[in-house]
């Protein structure tokens, strides 16, 4: 009963959802609170927390397939307690109406008045911080980068309130602990988790950083900073830093493509892997591309994947032009999309249609965009002409830069532990900026360019912090899960060099990957990761793939102590 039922007020939620997301407006919006509060009332009712927790009781005699289900229904039903309805049903309006005040807004560059005299759209800034090297534009368009931080302070921190009121009605100490709670892992553990990934990964990211500083003063001709300036990296946030290596810059390979193509190509990969084509209905439903400037609609502009019906209808949001950045999103979205067909079977129930953990799912398309960066399938289909040759050492520092261990201070440090104290510790709204700067300097190295009072709210602008809270570490146990799968494949199953391998086209590791999604969440991640790799979570795999990194950047820092503190 729970699952038909589910399937299909979920759908009737997705589908608004849906049209809230890819055509902000007020009906939209009121339509997507309306659904929202149908699932909810559902998913929460005192009918199905009683029931549920009654058969969780009796855990013994459940078959195993019975006790998951259960438990994600229960985890489910966590969201939204119909014992207390007034708090659910606001959480949800406010969800909404802060989510069509981030995606509806507009980004304006220069201001006349009150009114926006020219507009910018975020793939231009992205576009504008790839490849300017005037610093006081960089400086302007990351402050422009930064508009929508006071227009959802406030919102952020109501919210905030409401997520942890509806998280402590069964018993969650935070909002925070009730996500952490979908990996059977307590706060403490995972905070133990990221905090040892940042301090394995830490040697590396030192000398990544000492490189950096030392090559971008040269770049944009200042002193050696301490901390990177926010403005000199290419990526609004910092937690990529692309556009650094000329030698191994694959960027230009996509200009000038249709961005049809882009998306094509990600899903030629997975085809080639021996996978199905992607449904008509994709093509038909999806929203792929970027929105003219000037378009009257308006979309949320961050990338994401859905499973609409729980089956067959799977669709994703994205505003593809041709890059190197959204050929690698376009894996990532199509790693989700193809996660949701294989275990969208007959073996998988509704309720377990899901990664094996959330980070299984950020993981897939990930680690085939590892495979597909590699110079043997850009030549072999084409895209890399056959006299350009790369040297693998500036290769493998791009891809620790702006794919791999960049990111994980950023992850694993700086959000994981900012939305810790936003919902563990009730971080004050006086206190949002202050804390997320301290933060980044702490984990990251970064700073500023100049002070950023409490006006601005910079963790705002993140887009997972508004509609995706205390979820972060996802990605962070996803980098170093596919780099655990990447080895496993091209070792185990390619026996190639994982610094120099092609998956495409091989269909036995294709049916290896396939295998792991068609579970879902069927099984335990801890067995079943051990089972197919033969080892647990860990970054040694990531450590292992950048070894090669280390002697090499020791010697082009001079052997400078790396540390910026
Ligand atoms: N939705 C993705 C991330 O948030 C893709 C992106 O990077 O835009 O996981
Ligand atoms: N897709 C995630 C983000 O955009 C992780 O890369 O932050
Ligand atoms: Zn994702």
């Amino acid at each position: 009963m729970y699952n038909e039922t589910d399937q299909r007020l979920a759908t009737v939620s997705s589908e608004a959802n849906w049209r809230a997301l890819t055509d902000v407006n007020d009906q939209h919006t009121g339509e997507r609170i309306g659904a929202d509060r149908g699932l909810a009332a559902f998913r929460g009712s005192r009918y199905v927390i009683e029931k549920s927790k009654n058969f969780l009781n009796a855990r013994q005699s459940l078959p195993e397939l019975d006790f998951r289900q259960l438990d994600n229904i229960l985890l489910a039903a966590a969201e939204s307690p119909g014992t207390i309805p007034e708090i659910v049903n606001r959480r949800i309006e406010a969800e909404a109406r802060l989510a069509a005040l981030m995606d509806g807004f507009t980004f304006c560059l220069e201001k006349r008045g009150e009114k926006c005299a020219k507009a910018i759209t975020p793939n231009e800034i992205d576009e504008a911080l790839l490849k300017s090297k005037n610093l006081a534009e960089r400086q302007k368009l990351w402050e422009v980068s930064k508009q929508t931080g006071p227009a959802l302070k406030k919102g952020l921190a109501e919210l905030r309130d409401l997520r942890n009121r509806v998280a402590s009605e069964l018993g969650y100490s935070s909002y925070f602990h009730l996500q952490v709670a979908d990996y059977g892992m307590s706060v403490a553990e995972m905070m133990q988790l990221m905090d040892r990934t940042v301090e394995d990964l830490k040697p590396l990211y030192e000398q990544l950083h000492l490189w950096t500083r030392r090559r971008l003063a040269e770049r944009y001709k200042q002193q050696i900073p301490k901390r990177i300036p926010a403005h000199w990296i290419g990526n609004r946030w910092a937690q990529e830093w692309p556009g650094l290596v000329e030698a191994a810059d694959l960027d230009d390979l996509f200009r000038g493509k249709p961005p049809e193509w882009i998306v094509q190509q990600a899903e030629r990969f997975y085809t080639s892997l021996g996978m199905p084509p992607l449904p008509k209905s994709f093509w038909e439903k999806s929203d792929l591309y970027q929105l003219a400037p000037d378009s009257k609609r308006k979309k949320n502009t961050h990338a994401s994947a859905w499973h609409i019906d729980i089956d067959k209808d799977v669709r994703s949001l994205m505003s593809v032009i041709p890059n190197f950045r959204w050929f690698g999103t376009s894996h990532h979205e199509l790693g989700h999309i193809y996660y949701y067909m294989a275990y969208s079977n007959p073996r998988v129930p509704v309720v377990l249609r899901e990664g094996a953990n959330r980070a299984f799912h950020e993981a897939v398309g990930d680690l085939i965009g590892i495979a597909a960066r590699q110079p043997s399938y850009l030549r072999g289909v084409g895209l890399l002409p056959a006299d350009r040759k790369l040297d693998a050492t500036q290769l493998l520092l791009a891809e620790a830069l702006d794919a791999a261990v960049v990111f994980l201070p950023f992850s694993a440090g700086t959000m994981t532990h900012f939305e810790y104290e936003l919902y563990e510790k009730k971080l004050p709204p006086e206190q949002f900026n202050k804390r997320w700067w301290e933060l980044a300097a702490r984990y990251q190295g970064i700073e500023p360019a100049s002070p950023r009072g409490e006006q601005f709210c910079d963790a705002c602008t993140k887009t997972h912090i508004i509609d995706d809270a205390a979820q972060y570490y996802d990605y962070a146990m996803a980098f170093l899960l596919k780099f655990q799968l990447h080895n496993h494949i091209t070792r185990k199953i390619l026996k190639q060099d994982p610094h120099d391998c092609n998956y495409y086209g091989n269909k036995e590791a294709g049916k290896w990957l396939w295998d792991i999604l068609s579970l879902g969440a069927t099984t335990d991640w801890r067995q079943l990761i051990r089972d197919r790799t033969g080892e647990d979570l860990s970054s040694k795999a990531m450590l292992d793939y950048f070894q090669p990194l280390m002697d090499y950047l020791k010697k082009e820092n001079g052997g400078q102590p790396a540390a910026w503190e």
